[in-house]
């Protein structure tokens, strides 16, 4: 089996080549193939051959995202619409990953795989229009397209691992500097190690159990960031004091969704997002 992942470069990109590296993979960063060029990705892909193409690629600035949404859209949308199409074309499966931020946020039980879309900031739209392009391209059947294309949309949440900017390096980092740090107490979400999501991932990929669809892929347990906040000093046995705050002390220029909770009804679970937090501070 033949993987293709793209994003190398990135923080899941650069975990996945690892959690990878047994199996037959080509990794490709945007100097390589962006994605937003059509006919490059059509012409990799066809010379790649790959099995199953692995989307670790985007745009991940959420603030940015609110003055910059057309890029957004052409990456996190428009062009996964294509990489939908090229593996389609090549009989490929497509594995691609979405957010928590493609919901509205009010519902406090958390959202199920099935739960609607109804993303409050720009990110999330873009994101939203990739799930839904993917539907498009790969629920399609014509006379061309006889039988249903195969896909993995994976949500997850609150990524963190070694190769990228995230929270838990942001209030390390924060907390050598300051002796108290306020942190946001009313945005409820899953964080997520990112060695664990691949390994997910990986065994989604090989079991061939899963029909195509939506998947949510997080670490267990709801948190909110203060609480994961007080949680990474605790554990990195710093004395660093973390006051709660709301959303509305702390104004950023795109709104997050209070309750992104993603409820995982159709995989085995992963373990606490405590104990995988535990993990990744040894690797620090
Ligand atoms: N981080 C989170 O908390 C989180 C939560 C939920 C879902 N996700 C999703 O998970 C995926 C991976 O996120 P991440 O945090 O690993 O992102 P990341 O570290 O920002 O990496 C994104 C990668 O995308 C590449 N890229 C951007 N534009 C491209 C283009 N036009 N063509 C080809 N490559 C391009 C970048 O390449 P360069 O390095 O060369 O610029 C970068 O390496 C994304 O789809 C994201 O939406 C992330």
């Amino acid at each position: 089996m033949r993987i293709l992942i793209l994003g190398k470069n990135g923080m899941l990109g650069r975990d996945m080549q690892k959690v990878f590296a047994d199996m037959d993979f080509v990794a490709l960063g945007q100097s390589d193939l962006d994605i937003t060029d059509q006919e490059k990705v059509f012409e990799t892909f066809m010379s790649i051959q790959p099995d199953v193409v692995v989307n670790c690629s985007g745009y991940t600035n959420v603030d940015d995202a609110e003055k910059d949404f057309e890029m957004a859209e052409e990456i996190n949308g428009y062009a996964v619409g294509v990489l939908a199409r090229a593996c389609r074309e090549i009989d490929a499966t497509f594995v691609h990953f979405s957010t928590d931020y493609v919901f509205r946020g009010d519902k406090k039980s958390g959202y199920s795989e099935e739960d609607g879309t109804n993303p409050v900031n720009a990110y999330g739209r873009s994101k939203m229009l990739g799930e839904q392009l993917i539907f498009d391209e790969m629920e399609s059947i014509s006379q061309e397209n006889p039988k249903e294309g195969k896909y993995f949309i994976i949500r997850t949440s609150w990524l963190f691992g070694k190769h990228g900017k995230n929270f838990v390096d942001t209030m390390l980092e924060m907390g050598k500097i300051k002796d108290t740090i306020q942190v946001v107490d009313d945005q409820h979400g899953k964080p997520t190690y990112t060695i664990d999501l691949c390994e997910q991932v990986k065994w989604l990929i090989t079991s061939h159990e899963y029909p195509s669809g939506v998947y949510h892929i997080t670490n267990e347990g709801p948190t909110t960031w203060f609480a994961f906040a007080k949680k990474i000093f605790q554990l990195s046995n710093m004395k660093t004091r973390v006051v709660p705050c709301s959303s509305d002390d702390f104004r950023r220029p795109a709104r997050r969704p209070k309750y992104s909770i993603l409820k995982n009804n159709a995989l085995p679970k992963l373990r606490s997002w405590e104990e995988a937090l535990e993990d990744y501070l040894k690797t620090t």
